[in-house]
């Protein structure tokens, strides 16, 4: 009896063990490299500061303005002077390093930034922010049987595209509330593990993460941020 008893309170112990190592994993996750491309622009800017707190390396690129980038590093770095936070200059390698890569460029440009980091985002999560509006505003440049996001997985087919941060504006970043209230932010994608990354993400920059559903969602998201264009 006693020898039983000993086994079980040793199994126990074990399992106790694990338990605290598994929590200790947890905690200690390995920090994400996130390339941002069109950290210049006016989302890039805002995502890249609001999630700079977080427990992620940051990869900001320019297309042409460089030095807004690098005033924007400077502006992260006096507000968190231990944000890990860089400069590159070449999509392909940022996002080589990656593990995340937001695409916060116009959508006219999303097809050409596929084009250079298609070979290097197999496997990865590629975050489209994208709202595809034509010049006027008022419409969309897709058709209503497609999204900007759905296109990008097209070009992408290896990657796992998440649609996220496209309702939320620029301005909202700094403070993720509006009248007191955190604002919601919706996302949508197939794969289950990339949603709970990205939810967690959206969470680090304030807002509170609503998984809206699948993919195609994303046609909903993108006529979401159109229909708030308009009544605005
Ligand atoms: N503004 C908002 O409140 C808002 C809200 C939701 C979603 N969005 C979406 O977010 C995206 C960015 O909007 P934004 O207002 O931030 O635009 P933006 O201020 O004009 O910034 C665009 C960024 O994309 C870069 N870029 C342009 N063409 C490129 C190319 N061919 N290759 C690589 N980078 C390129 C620009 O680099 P350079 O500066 O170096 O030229 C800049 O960093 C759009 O798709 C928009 O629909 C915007």
């Amino acid at each position: 009896m006693l020898f039983i008893a000993c086994t079980q309170w040793r199994e126990a112990r074990v399992q106790i063990s694990f338990a605290i190592l598994k929590e200790e994993k947890r905690k200690m996750k390995t920090k994400q490299t996130i390339a941002i491309i069109g950290a210049s622009g006016n989302m890039g800017s805002a995502i890249s500061k609001s999630i700079s707190g977080g427990n992620y390396r940051l990869l900001l690129l320019a297309d042409k303005e460089e030095g807004k980038v690098r005033n924007l590093i400077s502006s992260i770095q006096d507000i968190n002077p231990s944000a890990d936070v860089e400069f590159i200059n070449c999509s392909r390698e940022a996002s080589w390093e990656a593990d995340i890569i937001i695409s916060a460029v116009p959508y006219a440009a999303e097809k050409e930034v596929a084009e250079k980091i298609k070979e290097v985002a197999n496997q990865k999560i590629v975050i489209s922010i994208t709202n595809p509006l034509n010049k006027t505003f008022d419409g969309l440049e897709t058709s209503p049987y497609m999204s900007a996001a759905e296109e990008l997985q097209k070009l992408l087919p290896n990657s796992k595209i998440i649609k996220a941060f496209n309702t939320t504006f620029a301005h909202d970043f700094s403070t993720g509330q509006t009248d007191g209230r955190q604002l919601d932010s919706f996302i949508a994608g197939n794969d289950e593990e990339a949603l709970q990354t990205v939810s967690e993400l959206v969470s680090t920059a304030g807002f509170n993460p609503v998984i809206a559903g699948d993919l195609s969602v994303s046609r909903t998201l993108e006529s979401l941020l159109l229909q708030n264009i308009s009544h605005n």
